[in-house]
């Protein structure tokens, strides 16, 4: 398999769009940057008539699969209603509902059309509500791309000096001073609280299962923990749930660990592909929005396509069906990728859920981005190419996505790529 024509079409492309992507993200990735013609179910098919099984998804938001019936059929109906009415439908209504149903933290919601953005949304709030200043993130989780938090995110060690009191490392050149963010390791809530105890935090932002640099599990009683601090010392607890809500459990990481923060950032499988996010979180918090106090706005939030593609998806989600599905699927491949690395002696770990995994080679057990930096990650690049070779298209940071388009039999092709790679030596 050979991904030729995606060269070309990207090298002529370049032409009319500035690095011939439209995400600084969509670059760097071997052999090159591929083109796609269409998507359907579990599989992706490319500009040179390759079908690939897709672990991408999106990069987190097909949790159905591509183009799944129900949604797609939602918005075309809704494509012969309207479109953008700079207004209120019945439609946002029906989805805040169900957004409310389905996330334990939540008794109000805001609609957005990213996850940075919402982000910011939750940053106003937090310092609205604290009348203080300063944020705290935690190195190596991602919270969108703004300048405010792009700080730190995937920061060359030369640079991030002490491992206790890491540096803010910046993201991109352009990027405006990082002084009212503090960052941390995650995991150690005794730093947390040193630093709440300078009375100047508003809010602590995490990804509370950390998936975009290496899969890592907050260790027992870290959440809780955290939780506490939070309420002692009046910083708002902000959960970003991005990639976990929805994916890990209809109710998100906050349902599955059973913590519930002050505010929780939502976005990718909320609408199964359609460019919608929202903030959720207590109802003092929120209606720090809903008195204007706190200035939130978007000419495209809830576009009424979006709308109806999101309830479409969060009806389909609560009905329970997806998640059965990929429990079976996804847990058949985790034990498969297990059973295939341990026979070809190749020390690894996936860490997970069926749903949302990652996998990683020569560590165990890291527990930060220091020590998820460990893992060999050269060899994994290396491993995520030889698999796109054979028709199965993973991250190269070793997260996997599962849908429930996803069959057995998509598992089954996967496994068997995944040890003929092995046989060939990684
Ligand atoms: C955890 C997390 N938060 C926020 C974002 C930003 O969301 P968006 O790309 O919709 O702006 C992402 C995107 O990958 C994410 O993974």
């Amino acid at each position: 398999m050979d991904f030729i024509g995606s060269k070309g079409a990207v090298e002529e492309g370049a032409a009319f769009v500035s690095g011939g992507v439209n995400s600084g993200y969509r670059v760097g990735l071997r052999p090159n940057p591929l083109v796609f013609t269409s998507a359907h179910g579990a599989t992706l098919t490319d500009i040179d008539g390759n079908t690939l099984i897709d672990y991408f998804l999106g990069m987190g938001p097909m949790l159905l699969g591509h183009s799944p019936a129900v949604v797609i059929e939602a918005a075309k109906s809704q494509l012969d209603i309207s479109l953008l009415v700079a207004g209120q439908t019945p439609l946002e209504y029906r989805a805040a509902k169900l957004v409310l149903e389905l996330m334990p933290g939540a008794d109000l919601v805001r609609f957005a059309s990213s996850g940075s953005e919402a982000v910011q949304v939750a940053f106003r709030v937090a310092r609205a509500a604290s009348k203080r200043m300063k944020m705290i993130k935690f190195e190596g989780h991602y919270h969108g791309w703004f300048d405010n938090i792009l700080w730190s995110v995937a920061p060359d060690l030369a640079l991030a000096g002490d491992p206790l009191h890491p540096n803010a490392v910046a993201g991109t050149q352009g990027q405006e001073p990082s002084e009212n963010l503090v960052v941390l390791p995650w995991n150690n809530s005794d730093l947390i609280e040193e630093e709440l105890k300078k009375g100047q935090i508003a809010g602590i932002i995490m990804e509370p299962i950390m998936f975009n640099s290496g899969g890592i599990l907050p260790l027992p009683g870290y959440l809780e923990r955290v939780r506490h601090l939070c309420t002692q010392y009046g910083a708002l607890l902000i959960f970003d749930e991005v990639i976990t809500g929805f994916r890990v459990c209809a109710g998100g990481a906050q349902e599955k660990l059973g913590v519930v923060p002050d505010l929780t950032i939502l976005g990718k499988a909320i609408a199964n592909g359609f460019a919608v996010a929202a903030i959720v979180g207590k109802r003092e918090f929120m209606d720090l929005i809903g008195s204007g106090k706190v200035m939130h706005g978007g000419t495209y939030n809830t576009q009424s396509v979006s709308m109806a593609a999101t309830i479409a998806t969060l009806e389909t989600i609560a009905s329970g069906s997806p998640h059965k599905i990929i429990d079976e699927t996804g847990t058949a491949l985790m034990k498969g990728l297990q059973e295939e690395f341990t026979k070809a002696g190749v020390e690894h770990e996936v860490v997970g859920f069926p749903a949302v995994f990652n996998l990683r080679f020569d560590l165990k057990g890291p527990t930060d981005y220091r020590t998820a930096m460990k893992a060999n990650r050269e060899r994994y690049i290396n491993f995520a190419y030889e698999l796109l070779t054979r028709g199965i298209r993973v991250l190269p940071r070793g997260t996997w996505f599962l849908s429930s388009a996803h069959e057995i039999s998509d598992i089954d092709k996967t496994l068997s790529a995944v040890r003929d790679v092995l046989k060939s030596g990684i």
